[in-house]
């Protein structure tokens, strides 16, 4: 949901800022722009992708050495070049960038309009800017008093930088909500939503904390909160390889997430997980490991994919812990008074740690009293920080915005805490504990295994291409599959999809059935088997186009089915690592065929960082 980049040193400022854009582009990627300090302050900006902006700019001079850029996820007003960022404030000395929402910005507006001010874009961002010069005309010269006296009044999420033709050595940076980290180089500061944009230069960062504003001035980092308290930087070190964000040969990010997963599994149960000697732990759960254990209830919240792997989840916990799981879409479980407990667990799972509709639920149940368990994949998000405990899924950055390799990170991780909870409570043998384990150490060759299927799924996809719409459908453990199927190819190919429970199909969905319906099936040889063999037929029944992803050696319904898609054999509840290979790999393809922008798809962004 947008994402910001700001610059402050030596460096030619254009081309830093300019690459930091493209590596920072999959948190939105409907308008770009750039502010450049030099002799003067000049703002450019450009409807559409960072490249076109970078063409608008062929031939230009852009010299300077500080200066700030935006890559944009519309919220207020249409994506064009107006309503771009930077924005300038009344009289030009000073420029903004935002990510995030000012929630009061239409009162602010309404009162700098009966002051005289005249806005040109729509955006909640320009009145922001416009309210702060407008304090340092009439409360205060300084910029940096004027910010903070600003954000005392706004309400909303931002994450800012703010440039000023009067200091030209000085960033002025804040965050609430959205994310902002500060890379610290030789003599120069480099900002941005995320630490993509700032690894191949230096290691070292300051992740801003809510409500703080950092001040650079030359070769001062300064930080203090909206209060005016100011606090030491923490200096971290960032754990970030350069070739992680790069593509690395493959055509999109997307496949190369995809064919990255035997190594980003490994990688999540490296050090935690070793069955031969029966070892599972989870560095990041101790001190309220007890809470999960002894929990009445667990309630999970998450949106999209994460959620998908919540759905799992709730299977697991169920099944091996026996402990009721509820599993909440984010965005409704903040608006609707859920009843919370003092001690409620809270297991919330989001691979950005952005996603503002899983933070407000966090930050919800918390107020109730409720322990929270972060899944995250990305290291110092918002989420992460606000849980009290978690683990990192460590699936390495992912840049493509379908997720792929994080939703199986995902399951890994919570299948690791279910089964140490399940140990712990004595809700599962020592010999199927056991098996668990090294059935999950087989699971990075079981997915090597189905990735292996790329051509024969390539092939499915050339014959579907041109469907209007596709079912999915599932049971059990696989369900939730079927729904992450069709998630994936609707949101990269654009073709309508259903996920349903496949058991469902009778009660509504089997009248879409017809010789033009392509129907997957995620059939594996599981306890439901049978029960979705009969589903399978009902579909042949009415004409339907199946497409079976069934076990290994399965002999009955390739005799039923158009396709079969062969995985490998695993225990049911490690099956959605392997089943969904199969269907990502499908959805990309198909939209591959389609044309389609498989990294960036329409009207998307990675982090949505707005409800
Ligand atoms: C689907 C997808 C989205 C995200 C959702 C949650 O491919 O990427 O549905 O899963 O926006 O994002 P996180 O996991 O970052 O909270």
């Amino acid at each position: 949901m947008c994402g910001i980049v700001g610059y402050l040193g030596k460096r030619d400022a254009y081309s830093t800022i300019l690459k930091g854009l493209k590596r920072l582009e999959y948190r939105g990627y409907d308008s770009a722009g750039i502010a450049l300090l030099d002799q003067d302050l000049r703002v450019f900006k450009k409807k559409g992708k960072v490249a076109d902006l970078e063409q608008h700019l062929n031939g230009e001079k852009l010299t300077g050495h500080v200066g700030i850029g935006h890559t944009r996820w519309a919220t207020h007003g249409e994506p064009n070049d107006i309503n771009a960022h930077p924005h300038f404030s009344p009289s030009q000395k000073l420029a903004i960038i935002h990510n995030g929402i000012i929630e009061n910005y239409d009162a602010i507006r309404t009162d700098l309009v009966n002051k005289g001010h005249k806005f040109e874009s729509e955006t909640d961002s320009e009145v922001l800017i416009h309210f702060i010069e407008d304090i340092q005309n009439h409360n205060t010269s300084d910029l940096e008093e004027a910010v903070r006296l600003a954000l005392t009044k706004v309400v909303g999420a931002y994450a800012i930088v703010i440039i000023s033709k009067e200091d030209p050595d000085m960033l002025i940076a804040a965050r609430k909500g959205s994310p902002l980290v500060i890379g610290l180089g030789k003599d120069e500061f480099f900002l941005a939503s995320d630490a993509t944009p700032i690894v191949e230069y230096t290691n070292e960062v300051v992740y801003l904390n809510d409500s703080e504003i950092a001040v650079i001035k030359g070769n001062d980092l300064k930080i203090k909160n909206t209060e005016d308290v100011h606090t030491t930087p923490y200096i971290q070190t960032l754990d970030l390889e350069l070739e992680t964000i790069e593509k690395g040969g493959y055509e999109h990010f997307m496949l190369k997430e995809i064919y990255e997963q035997p190594k980003s599994i490994s990688d999540c149960m490296r050090g935690r997980l070793n069955a031969e000697e029966g070892y599972l732990v989870l560095g990041g759960i101790r001190e309220y490991a007890n809470k999960l254990e002894n929990a009445d209830r667990i309630i999970i919240i998450a949106c999209g994919t994460s959620w998908h792997a919540g759905l799992v989840a709730e299977y697991f916990f169920e099944e091996f812990c026996r402990i009721p799981v509820e599993v909440e879409y984010a965005s409704e479980f903040r608006y609707r008074n859920p009843v919370i407990k003092e001690g409620d667990v809270v297991i919330a799972i989001s691979q950005s740690g952005e996603t503002a509709d899983t933070l407000a639920a966090i930050e919800l149940a918390k107020s109730k009293g409720a322990i929270i368990f972060g899944v995250c994949n990305v290291v110092g998000s918002s989420i992460a920080r606000s849980s009290h405990e978690g683990a990192y899924i460590h699936a390495g950055p992912e840049i493509g915005v379908a997720s792929t390799k994080s939703f199986t990170a995902q399951l890994i991780v919570l299948s690791m805490i279910a089964l140490g909870v399940a140990h712990q409570r004595g809700t599962i043998t020592e010999q199927t504990y056991r098996q668990m384990l090294v059935e999950m150490e087989t699971i990075p060759e079981k997915v090597g295994k189905a990735l292996k299927l790329d051509t024969q799924v390539k092939y499915i996809a050339d014959l579907f291409k041109d469907a209007r719409n596709f079912l999915y459908l599932g049971r059990g453990y696989n369900f939730p599959v079927a729904l992450e199927g069709a998630l994936k190819l609707k949101e990269i190919s654009y073709i309508h999809a259903e996920g349903y429970p496949a058991a469902e199909m009778k009660h509504g969905p089997i009248a879409l059935i017809d010789e033009e319906m392509p129907v997957v099936f995620i059939a594996t040889n599981d306890s439901s088997y049978q029960k979705v063999v009969s589903n399978i037929r009902e579909v042949k029944a009415r004409k339907g186009k199946v497409i079976a992803v069934v076990t290994e050696g399965d002999s009955i319904i390739p005799k039923m089915a158009e396709f079969v898609i062969e995985v490998p054999a695993t225990h049911e509840a490690l099956m959605p690592l392997v089943s969904v290979i199969p269907l990502q790999l499908l959805s990309y393809h198909i939209a591959v065929m389609r044309g389609c922008n498989i990294d960036q798809p329409r009207n998307l962004a990675k982090s949505v960082t707005v409800e």
